[in-house]
């Protein structure tokens, strides 16, 4: 039996952050089910106490979704805990998530505390949620800029408090893939208790490396991964769970680790989220970009005709996309040309191609992309003239 790691989304909560309007109550519920579907195995669906809006929506989800299990943040303080057990009480079972900072810079500047006081704090939190739940996830937020020696010993206290996920986030974005990987191998080897709980990671954006720390993560004994789909969040986001899951399914053979998510939901659930954000998905986007499975080069055109692994390390359909997509363009050869028609339903014996092809590259030469309208009406002027 291989090992798992375990899908944590939290779209509805740092994704929601970032939103310049936030989403209604019904909308949330839409995204959760639709997570649901995928096989999300943990939703963060809010931060309760931070409105009645977000409260409420908690509380909804927590009614309604069944497959996968709810969780709610807090900060590391009674009030944040009691907020988040009220709203998720309606679950058979669910998460609390409490999260103080580690670093310097925040506790210093942002907490004015000394780190023994944020431990305990830290400590006196995961007691408070466990008296509402065995599953407590604590985190240490901007653990990668926290000193190491430091982040050993929250991680210590927290699991010998109670909690049975600890989360380590790059906060900031700050760290590269070996840096951080080194992070969750130091832990493994230097906090005694680590074995009682699952490590989990929540990586952001800034710097562009979400996911590769993530992996990189994985690869060190991360068994649990945080991120949004499309990638949303707080600045530049956070890692992009789409990216993950086909990470692992596509390299099934280096991981060896099974994700319980179906990819086959992913582009239904990443357009039903951008629609729903008001948050378009940057063409080129990995996975989930108009382009991810598009092909422009007549060369490459060829070549996923012969064969699609060619030019394609996972299928459009493994996402649960129709096809892949050949761009027309003055880049086109012959071959995708004839291709095209037979999809459209033109036999060779209907048309020549060496002229039809001619008339192609002059109109692809002034207008770029040419439609299987044009290829019509290139078709139609072409029997005109006969
Ligand atoms: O980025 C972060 O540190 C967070 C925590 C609350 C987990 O979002
Ligand atoms: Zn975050």
């Amino acid at each position: 039996m291989s090992e798992r790691v375990i899908l944590f989304d939290t779209t509805l909560r740092d994704g929601e952050q970032a939103l310049a309007a936030s989403l209604s109550v019904n909308e949330k519920l839409q995204i959760a089910r639709a997570l649901e579907r995928m096989g999300i195995d943990i939703i963060e669906a809010g931060f309760p106490v931070s409105s009645p809006g977000d409260f409420e929506s908690v509380r909804q989800i927590a009614a309604t979704v069944k497959e996968s299990r709810v969780c709610a943040l807090s900060r590391a303080v009674k009030g944040d805990i009691d907020a988040a057990a009220e709203a998720l009480k309606v679950a058979d079972q669910f998460r609390i998530h409490t999260f103080i900072s580690t670093s310097d810079i925040h506790v210093q500047s942002k907490l004015r505390r000394d780190f023994t006081q944020v431990e305990q704090m830290a400590v006196d939190a995961v007691r408070y949620a466990r008296r509402f739940t065995d599953d407590v996830e604590f985190s240490c937020e901007d653990a990668g800029r926290t000193p190491i020696d430091n982040l050993c010993r929250m991680v210590e206290s927290a699991i010998r408090a109670g909690a049975t996920t600890v989360n380590i986030p790059d906060t900031v974005g700050y760290t590269t893939p070996t840096e951080f990987g080194g992070i969750i191998r130091t832990l493994f080897e230097r906090v005694p208790n680590i074995d009682q709980a699952v490590i989990s990671v929540h990586c952001h954006d800034d710097l562009g490396l979400s996911v590769a720390n993530s992996i990189a993560a994985v690869e060190a004994g991360a068994r649990q991964v945080e991120g949004t789909i499309n990638g949303i969040g707080e600045r530049a986001g956070n890692a992009a769970l789409e990216e993950v899951i086909m990470i692992l399914k596509t390299r099934a053979a280096r991981f060896g680790l099974e994700v319980g998510a179906n990819p086959q939901e992913i582009h239904r659930v990443s357009q039903t989220i951008s629609r729903l954000c008001n948050m378009p998905i940057q063409s080129n986007k990995a996975i989930v970009g108009a382009n991810a499975f598009s092909h422009s080069s007549g060369i490459h055109q060829d070549g996923v005709l012969k064969s699609q692994n060619t030019y394609e390390i996972m299928t459009p359909e493994s996402i649960g996309l129709g096809r892949n997509n050949l761009n027309l363009t003055s880049r086109s050869g012959r071959h995708v040309i004839r291709h095209r028609m037979a999809e459209m339903g033109y036999t060779d014996a209907e048309y020549d191609l060496d002229t039809l092809y001619q008339r192609f590259l002059a109109l692809a030469d002034k207008k770029g992309q040419v439609f299987d309208y044009d290829l019509e009406a290139l078709l139609f002027f072409e029997n005109q003239r006969e």
